[in-house]
């Protein structure tokens, strides 16, 4: 099977996001993780665009050893000896260099003839090469432009040492059918086009820029450039995980496969959506939150039986540890069963009959069900969860110039029971108090706090997640005191320990 080289641009095009920026720091985390990942280049930025840009390629450039490192310069002496000056350090160093190719930007932008910007993509390559053997040439907005000029300006960069040719569709405006027709004419009119690798760049101003980028690949190109999420400017460009995924969900269908470690994208995925600050939409494609969710009842029942029925790719290839089943209206007595016995309950048929009666009583009124209405409703059928453990009283003090200390009063069984603790914040401080009082072994293992309502009189609410002996439980509290709230919140998580515990 051919490899298609994975080129991710995510460090230069996906900063290029409205407000997806990141400092030197969070570039190079991601670029340690886009190596983890297995991508053959990463473009790690632009260089001559300020020195933050040039410090960060330096930086990937030092410490990033696996894949090539590319960086960015328009077709000009100044841009490409910047770009040069910054991938000094870099093991495998890739000048990217670029120019517009179109008549709309000939003319309107670079106020250039043909003929002067085939001289200038000549020159720049040649001096690209000056500094390194790996030198990429982008026409770009190479899909609106004239196909016979695209042909005669590939062939003198090729002949000047680029050993990459880039397509980009800058703008999005191609279509599958016109761009495989217009790689297939750049392999066969291109008469040293064999000479170089053929990448493909697609914007997703249409939504395309994934169909764009596998349509390429079908007629040869040999290269995809492309970022994670799919973030980038405008739309953004095609993602990463989509067009990996495809190709190894059809290998038939394409022939051909990339070095990328797909049990690494979920993991990359959320790091570029958490340092960016740009979420991930639930319904996006392979890493979105319900890319591996299931809440219809038929679907459900289906992917419990044989998980292939509903599911083309395995979420643990991705790096998902598991496929979720949305628990919801739609949902059938098999998923509920399933959840209930993941969360720990084995109810008889009986009383799983009665509890499903409820959840689907529920389910009406309540858009999403949660593992907590689910204990909840199980609670109820079992018998009320017994408050083991009840929160009588808790004062605290903190400030600028103290070390925060909570006063926890606890009611266990039939006993009172008092504990001062000091900790590294007020909630550290009574959590260190209610262990100490209850004497749990359990790990929280998930702090969430939320306001319900605006304004500073706001009702807080706290959600935890303890884990003891492989049991998960959640707990909730609500307050106008957030203190109070986490102490309720982890106080009510603990009797359901004590329940499951007996
Ligand atoms: O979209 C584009 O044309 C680009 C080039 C610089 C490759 O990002
Ligand atoms: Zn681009």
């Amino acid at each position: 099977m051919r490899i298609v080289r994975i080129f991710d641009t995510t460090l230069r095009d996906g900063e290029q996001s409205p407000g997806a920026s990141m400092n030197m720091a969070e570039k190079l985390q991601v670029a340690r993780q886009l190596e983890r990942l297995g991508v053959d280049i990463i473009e790690a930025g632009f260089p001559i665009a300020s020195p933050g840009d040039f410090e960060a390629v330096r930086a990937v450039a030092q410490e990033v050893r696996g894949p090539v490192i590319a960086a960015l310069a328009r077709s000009r002496e100044a841009d490409i000896r910047r770009a040069a000056e910054a991938l000094q350090p870099a093991q495998r160093a890739r000048i990217h260099t670029f120019i517009a190719t179109s008549d709309i930007h000939l003319k309107h932008k670079l106020r250039m003839s043909r003929q002067e910007v085939l001289e200038a993509a000549v020159a720049a390559v040649r001096l690209a090469r000056q500094f390194t053997d790996d030198v990429e040439f982008s026409a770009e907005d190479a899909t609106r432009s004239h196909w016979d000029f695209l042909c005669q300006v590939c062939e003198a960069v090729i002949k000047a040492g680029a050993s990459t040719v880039n397509i980009p569709d800058t703008v999005g405006y191609t279509v599958p059918e016109e761009y495989y027709e217009l790689i297939r004419h750049l392999l066969e009119k291109v008469p040293n086009m064999d000479k170089a690798v053929v990448s493909v760049h697609c914007h997703n101003d249409l939504g395309l820029a994934v169909a764009n980028s596998l349509a390429a690949i079908r007629a040869g190109a040999g290269q995809v450039e492309c970022t994670i999420n799919g973030i980038g400017e405008r739309a953004g460009n095609a993602a990463l995980e989509e067009v990996v995924m495809a190709l190894k969900t059809r290998p038939h269908l394409f022939e051909a496969d990339t070095h990328i470690r797909t049990q690494e994208i979920y993991k990359t995925s959320r790091l570029v959506s958490k340092i960016t600050g740009m979420v991930v939409q639930p319904n996006k494609a392979v890493v979105g939150d319900n890319a591996f969710a299931h809440e219809a009842g038929i679907h459900q029942d289906g992917v419990l039986k044989e998980r292939s029925t509903y599911e083309i790719m395995r979420p643990q290839d991705i790096g998902i540890p598991q496929s979720r089943l949305v628990l919801g209206k739609h949902s059938g007595r098999h998923a509920f069963r399933a959840r209930l016995r993941e969360l720990g309950y084995e109810l008889t048929d009986e009383e799983l009959q009665r509890a499903f009666e409820r959840f689907k009583h529920l389910a009406d009124q309540k858009k999403y069900i949660f593992d907590e209405d689910l204990e909840a409703l199980v609670a109820e059928e079992l018998g009320q969860v017994p408050e083991y453990y009840q929160l009588l009283d808790l004062s605290i003090t903190s400030g600028l110039k103290q070390q925060p200390t909570a006063s926890v009063k606890l009611k266990a069984g039939d006993k009172e029971l008092n504990y001062l603790s000091h900790g590294d914040g007020p909630v550290d401080a009574t959590y260190k108090a209610i262990q100490a009082l209850t004497g749990t072994r359990s790990a929280l293992k998930k702090f969430e706090v939320k306001g319900i309502t605006g304004g500073t009189d706001a009702l807080g609410e706290v959600s935890v997640v303890l884990e003891e002996d492989g049991r998960t439980v959640r707990g909730h509290g609500a307050d106008t005191d957030i203190i109070v709230a986490a102490a309720k919140a982890y106080i009510s998580a603990l009797n359901k320990l004590k329940l499951r515990k007996g």
